[in-house]
């Protein structure tokens, strides 16, 4: 036998030892889910993986294997998460990166030291609008935690806020170590986000989304966007929050009509994912429905779309169902519009007949619109401006039954037919 032959027949045992241990400590793990599981204690404990992967300094004489093993320690961590997120039924987003946790909690902002590491120098943004006291609970739960709050408004979310946002990071001495926090609802997490994305070619992001709108959609898949010369999110990046805290206590103060737009979205993913939860739209009342049920329910759709295709390379389209339209309604009609109520009149053309003379009536519970009075040239104009228009024409996502969709590519002329049927100028 050579000497490479030895050396490799010893890693092949020591291959089949760890493979041998490694299910020992899944049955471990396990164990420790289901005990969690019986005493209500969350999967995630961030004081007990920071002494982990500390431990591993002092266990290796050279240094090299010691960062290679942390590495190591950091992804098993992460996979060890998930499976017990598997086994509770918890919301976990896999991601290439490792994946990050989507902890719904009523009352979670009064108890983040369960879910948040301290010690770390972190800014939270926010913006006008959201009640003060969401922020302050999440600025004084980190130590020397400082805020950052911009107007409130899609109207806002400019580059110049953005400017602003990297500014504060930059003159308050933020480092790579340090951390985001967003406090707030789509705009928040969507221009927190893209700061902490850019800010130190990235920096840690937590995500605690307070719109119903935030917390069904957009807090998770890790889309950061801010719009240009009135274009919706003609800029951004794709980039993971560490943790995803959702307390639907903050609900509470949320105006009746952006609950109607956070449903909106719920309805959508209930559309190409869940019939089930599209039923209880459809034959009870959609407000009806508890907070907690509607959020999980559509994060699963969203996050089992999600992990199959991270960077939006063919099935993530499926969630842009009725925002091509909608985006161009959103940018036509100006300011006055909200998100969902424009993704739900972008939905009605691209879902079929029958399909659509089911929705009616809900939109009719929700209060939603079902079109809109702007001129189908400019909204046209701002659709073929979209990010994923290409010569002339646009895939687009038709859905004949809730949990059936297909992509359809349309050019010019029929995406004008779609869109007249559903603006009145
Ligand atoms: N990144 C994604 O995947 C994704 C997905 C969908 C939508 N979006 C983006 O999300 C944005 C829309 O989000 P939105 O509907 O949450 O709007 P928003 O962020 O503008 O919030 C709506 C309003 O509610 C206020 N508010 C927030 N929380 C509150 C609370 N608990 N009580 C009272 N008021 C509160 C805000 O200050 C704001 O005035 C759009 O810009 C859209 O492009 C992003």
């Amino acid at each position: 036998m050579t000497e490479l032959e030895k050396a490799r027949k010893e890693i092949n045992l020591i291959d089949s030892e760890i493979a041998r241990l490694f299910a020992k400590r899944m049955d471990a793990v396990r164990g420790v889910a289901e005990y969690k599981k019986t005493h209500g204690l969350p999967v995630c404990d961030p004081l007990r993986e920071e002494a982990l992967l500390a431990s591993v300094e002092g266990a290796f004489d050279d240094p090299v294997y010691a960062k290679y093993y942390r590495e190591l320690l950091k992804k098993e961590i992460g996979l060890s998460k998930a499976f017990q997120h598997s086994l509770s039924g918890d919301l976990y987003v896999n991601t290439g990166n490792g994946g990050y946790e989507v902890v719904i909690a009523r009352g979670g902002l009064d108890g983040l030291d369960k879910y948040l590491p301290n010690g770390i120098k972190t800014l939270v943004i926010s913006d006008e609008g959201v009640p003060s006291e969401y922020v302050k609970k999440a600025a004084q739960y980190c130590d020397n935690a400082e805020i950052a709050l911009f107007p409130q408004g899609e109207k806002n979310k400019t580059p110049e806020t953005l400017k602003c946002l990297l500014q504060t990071l930059s003159k308050g001495g933020y480092d790579r170590a340090s951390r985001v926090i967003a406090v707030g609802g789509g705009v928040v997490g969507d221009m927190a986000g893209l700061a902490a994305s850019l800010y130190m070619r990235g920096i840690e992001f937590v995500n605690i989304p307070t719109t119903l709108l935030a917390q069904v959609d957009s807090c998770v898949g890790g889309k950061t966007g801010c719009d240009l010369d009135g274009v919706k999110n003609a800029f951004g990046t794709f980039y993971a929050p560490s943790k995803v805290i959702i307390d639907t206590e903050t609900l509470q103060t949320l105006p009746r009509r952006h609950i109607a737009n956070g449903l909106a979205e719920a309805l959508k993913a209930a559309l190409i994912g869940d019939p089930e939860l599209f039923e209880a739209f459809e034959n009870g009342d959609p407000f009806g429905i508890s907070y907690e049920t509607v959020i999980r329910r559509a994060l699963k759709v969203k996050i089992s779309v999600v992990e199959a295709d991270e960077k939006e390379s063919g099935l993530r389209r499926a969630l842009n169902l009725g925002h091509t339209i909608g985006h161009g309604i959103e940018s036509a009609c100006g300011g006055g519009w909200l998100h969902g109520e424009c993704v739900a009149v972008g939905m009605l053309p691209v879902c079929s007949p029958g399909l659509r003379a089911r929705l009616i009536p809900i939109y009719a519970k929700l209060g939603l619109p079902e079109s809109a009075a702007c001129r189908a040239d400019e909204v046209l104009r701002y659709c073929l401006n979209d990010k994923k228009a290409k010569d002339g024409g646009i895939i687009t996502v038709r859905c004949d039954n809730p949990g059936e969709y297909r992509f359809v590519r349309v050019g010019e002329e029929k995406l004008r037919a779609l869109i007249k049927q559903v603006v009145t100028e």
